[in-house]
């Protein structure tokens, strides 16, 4: 499989490329710095094209992508930015992909979104415009016409895989090392399912089992 990972040089990002390189799928990593270019060819990324994209138009973007079986959204403005940032990157990034991916003919689209994600999110606060900026991401996804796998996990961590996952339509509020989102990603790629949005934090199910679990529920 070809996998466009936006925002490679991410932590779930570096962790789902290290995932898709050692079951033979082919990464090509979006990085702003290029700087970091090393860094994601030694997580097995085969290519690192540097593609601001916030700065970047369309055309450069769609450029950037160019071939590929699915497109990863891993980027994301961060903590310290502000409002703006969320229109531009957590909202406006994932719609030059979603137009990338129309021009390229890439078929399906896979989103590192976040619980809580909501367009009608009410409040004035920066995270409240964050998860209204998601949300409409989220919904520019589903109404693309794409395939399309939106995963929103609770609070991130850094802890080591557990390799468990509770994920479903609506989970209870919690907290999932970004590694077992990551596993949770490259899992279902492989799932050829149909669309689904699904919220994730730790919990018992195997997440090699994961999409058996998911069938028929999310
Ligand atoms: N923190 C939480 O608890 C939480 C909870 C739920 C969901 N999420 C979401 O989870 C996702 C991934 O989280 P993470 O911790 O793996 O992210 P991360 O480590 O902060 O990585 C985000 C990546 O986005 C890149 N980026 C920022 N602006 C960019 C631009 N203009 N063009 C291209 N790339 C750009 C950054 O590049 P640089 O490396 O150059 O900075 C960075 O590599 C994010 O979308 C986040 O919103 C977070």
């Amino acid at each position: 499989m070809r996998v466009v990972i936006a925002g490679g040089h991410g932590k779930i990002a570096l962790e789902l490329t290290r995932l898709l390189d050692e079951r033979g799928d082919q990464v090509r990593s979006l990085i702003r710095n290029p700087d970091h270019a090393e860094e994601v060819r030694s997580a097995g990324a085969l290519e690192a094209i540097v593609c601001d994209l916030e700065e970047s138009d369309e055309d450069r973007v769609s450029e950037a992508v160019g071939e590929a079986d699915v497109i990863v959204f891993a980027a994301g403005a961060g903590p310290g930015s502000g409002p703006e940032r969320k229109e531009t990157m957590d909202y406006g990034g994932v719609v030059k992909l979603l137009a990338a991916a129309d021009h390229n003919a890439i078929p399906r689209f896979a989103v590192i979104s976040s619980m809580g994600a909501d367009a009608g999110h009410e409040g004035d606060e920066t995270f409240d415009v964050y998860l209204r900026a998601k949300g409409r991401a989220d919904d520019a996804v589903r109404e693309s016409g794409l395939g399309y796998l939106i995963v929103r996990p609770g609070g991130l961590t850094d802890d080591p895989p557990t390799g468990r996952v509770e994920a479903d339509r609506r989970v209870e509020r919690g907290q999932v090392p970004r590694a077992d989102v990551a596993a949770v990603i490259a899992t279902l790629l492989r799932d050829p399912a149909p669309e689904r949005t699904i919220e994730v934090v730790s919990g018992d199910v195997p997440i090699e089992g994961l999409a058996g679990h998911l069938a028929g529920r999310a």
